[in-house]
């Protein structure tokens, strides 16, 4: 596999086939993104699975899961637990950069928490402004936030002045909490403050992950914050190479930020920036590293899920997960993942579905 950022060029881009879910729309403006980003998905995209998707290509940066601040100084083996990637210069093995995520609402303490974070290597901080759960946001954190563009501006500006000049700090927002009268408010609290990158999830929390996202008002930000010294990024519902063009189009972005897409199909970063992809055969071989990864940190009766949970977004985009989800719907003994994993794989390789050629050749981690 091409060493991460530098992947074989091809003009194959829209090779990528669109997930079985995906109405087929027709293809509009021809845009290649020049920068894509692995969105931090709480519970899904942990250390193993950035380690995997990472190592198929095609993603610039990650984001860490979130890292809860509340009211006090983290511990270094905390955000090492929450991000081992800390240990290894805050790179996934596949020497992919992984960005901390921060979430909590005390400006004082967050900073703190994020020159930690500096101390330790990482190779910068987020802010989190968007999380919908309800525990959190019933804790000030999160989504709740974006009614209040002044404690935003505080945040981001606290964490900016306790980090390093050279270390980046970027936010990530929705639309709004409940609407989106405070979207350009919040925009301009961020880009005030001194983040270098805005991720815009073109939705409000009240919307949750309802379809459509709204990447027209993403374009209302980027208009927005125009000439600033920000980047903006679109993110929400891309899942095929049309869906990025699209979005690319209507925000008017060059950058995106692919969260369950890219895990439904962990050659979807590739394929939008117009690079060889691969196929269910390169990607297969990683799901029984990923059972080990999962094996060897998780608890037993976590594992199986784990590993079901990868593949429950993997069949969206290839028959062969379905078969091999199907197999193991109903396994919950930890000893009997790896031996029904490895039978499911052979025997979805030698169905009929399974004749697509290699695209791409996968690297191995560093
Ligand atoms: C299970 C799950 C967990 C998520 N966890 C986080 C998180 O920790 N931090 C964050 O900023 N966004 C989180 N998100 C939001 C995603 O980063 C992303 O904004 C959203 O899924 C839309 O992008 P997508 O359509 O490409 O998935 C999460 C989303 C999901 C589905």
């Amino acid at each position: 596999m091409a060493p991460p950022g530098k992947p074989q060029a091809v003009d194959g881009g829209a090779a990528q086939s669109p997930p079985m879910h995906a109405p087929a729309s027709p293809p509009v403006a021809a845009a290649r993104p020049s920068l894509v980003l692995l969105a931090p998905m709480e519970g899904v995209l942990d250390h193993d699975l950035r380690d995997m998707l990472s190592r198929v290509g095609g993603i610039h940066r990650c984001v860490s899961e979130f890292i809860r601040v509340t009211d006090q100084l983290l511990p270094a083996r905390v955000f090492l637990r929450l991000m081992p990637e800390l240990a290894r210069g805050s790179r996934t093995p596949a020497g992919v950069p992984v960005r901390a995520q921060l979430l909590g609402s005390d400006p004082a303490c967050l900073a703190d928490n994020a020159a930690r974070l500096a101390e330790l290597g990482a190779e910068g901080v987020d802010l989190n402004f968007g999380c919908p759960a309800k525990t959190v946001n019933r804790h000030r954190g999160g989504a709740v936030l974006l009614d209040e563009p002044g404690l935003v501006h505080a945040i981001v500006a606290a964490v900016r002045r306790a980090v390093p000049a050279a270390l980046p700090v970027s936010a990530k927002i929705r639309l709004g909490h409940r609407d989106e009268a405070l979207l350009l408010d919040n925009a301009h609290a961020v880009a005030d403050a001194g983040a270098a990158e805005l991720v815009v999830h073109g939705r409000t929390k009240l919307q949750g992950y309802r379809p459509p996202a709204y990447w027209d008002r993403i374009g209302r930000v980027r208009e927005a914050l125009a000439g600033r010294a920000i980047r903006v990024v679109a993110n929400g519902e891309v899942w095929t190479v049309d869906d990025a063009r699209r979005c690319l189009a209507e925000s008017g972005c060059d950058a995106l930020m692919l969260g369950r897409g890219l895990v439904a199909d962990p050659g979807l970063a590739l394929a939008v920036r117009g690079l060889v992809a691969p196929g269910w055969a390169q990607i297969a071989p990683l799901l029984p590293a990923y059972a080990a990864l999962v094996s060897a940190r998780v608890e037993p009766r976590h594992r199986a899920g784990r590993v079901k949970q990868w593949l429950n977004q993997l069949r969206r985009r290839f028959p062969e997960a379905q078969a091999v989800f199907d197999a193991l719907r109903t396994l919950r003994e930890p000893a009997a993942l790896m031996p029904a994993l490895q039978a499911a794989l052979v025997q979805a390789a030698a169905a009929p579905a399974a004749v697509e050629p290699a695209r791409t050749a996968l690297a191995e981690p560093a």
